[in-house]
């Protein structure tokens, strides 16, 4: 393969940035080292409140990583994507190397075009099932970077883990700071280039309803709206744990979102019992026998929402590729 050229390193940041991460706070940050791209956690956009492992930054990270081999993947580039820890640099949490060409399928092409239309959707879906064809591809998507999804319905966890998402949501409505940090991540402007504008609110629920979504990303200005009854919940698990099982478990967690955004569902997270200790270590006694849970994805069908805004790649680049590489 002839060497690489620094606009395709851009292009694949371009689509690494439009990864999810919790209130958009883009926790990462890029270096360009010869023909790799590295995967850094930023420390400062870390919430020091509800993630102070910084576990939910580095599920953002593997996300923005699994973005960028997308991106390289549609283009006919190979890559090996390597989260081994290193001892010297805990936060250097991703390497992606190139490894020569590859044949591009139609999954690569609707892979990277999904990178650009997925976003979490607030709003009620409809009471339509997720056909099992569709459960299947996305329980093979979260494997294929060595993870694993599970269906709380199918797993006889619904209702327990339902239970404890309203708990951890009633616990942090009443903590001080943690409404403070959510607020600080709260924007007017649609245009800013982090934090979670009105526009990607959901509306506020009405009647009884079996998930319960963040009280502080509802919309007040909006009219109630009821939700859906019978939401489709899937845990996103690695075997393993750690910091990079972490990583894994982000890349995993965006191949099911990319997946499912490709198959016309739309996604949310329920990521509150992760953020209370109490609440988290129920939900890791829940899942105990089946390895780590990183996460919670409520999938189902419903109305495109907008997508919300990022920064610029310029602004999480540093390092440069050797400036004699030729166009490829
Ligand atoms: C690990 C993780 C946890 C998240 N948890 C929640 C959550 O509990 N509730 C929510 O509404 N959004 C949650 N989000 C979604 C982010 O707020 C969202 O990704 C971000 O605002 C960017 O918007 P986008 O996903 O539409 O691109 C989470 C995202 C990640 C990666």
């Amino acid at each position: 393969m002839s060497r690489p050229h620094p606009t395709m390193f851009e292009q694949a940041l371009a689509s690494a940035v439009r990864a999810p991460s919790p209130h958009n706070t883009q926790p990462w940050r890029f270096v360009l080292e010869g023909e790799a791209i590295e995967v850094w956690l930023d420390r400062e956009r870390v919430l020091a409140v509800a993630d102070p492992l910084a576990r939910e930054a580095r599920l953002s990270c593997g996300a923005a990583a699994f973005n960028a081999a997308v991106h390289l993947g549609a283009d006919g580039i190979a890559t090996t994507v390597r989260t081994i820890p290193d001892p010297d640099a805990p936060d250097l949490l991703a390497v992606i190397r190139l490894d020569g060409n590859r044949k591009v399928t139609q999954t690569d092409r609707d892979l990277a075009a999904a990178v650009f239309r997925r976003h979490t959707n607030r709003r009620p879906f409809l009471e339509r099932l997720v056909p099992p064809v569709a459960r299947v591809a996305l329980k093979s998507a979260a494997l294929q970077e060595g993870g694993q999804v599970e269906y709380l319905d199918e797993a006889g966890h619904f209702s327990t883990v339902t239970t404890l998402v309203r708990r951890a949501e009633a616990l942090q409505e009443n903590d001080l700071a943690f409404r403070a940090e959510t607020a600080s991540w709260m924007r007017r402007d649609t245009a800013a280039p982090d934090g979670v504008p009105a526009s990607a609110s959901g509306p506020p629920p009405y009647g009884s309803r079996a998930v319960s979504l963040r009280a502080s990303h509802a919309n007040q200005e909006l009219p109630p709206r009821e939700f859906e009854q019978d939401p489709l919940l899937a845990a996103v698990l690695t075997r393993d744990r750690g910091p990079h099982a972490e990583v894994r478990a982000g890349m995993a967690m965006q191949h099911v979102l990319l997946t499912a955004t490709a198959a016309g569902l739309a996604t949310s997270f329920l990521s509150q019992p992760f953020e209370t200790p109490q609440t988290r270590e129920a939900l890791d006694r829940i899942f105990d026998g089946h390895g780590q849970v990183h996460t919670l994805l409520r999938i189902g069908y419903g109305q495109t929402t907008a997508t919300t805004a990022r920064r610029a790649v310029a602004d999480v680049l540093t390092g440069r590729v050797t400036p004699d590489a030729p166009v490829r």
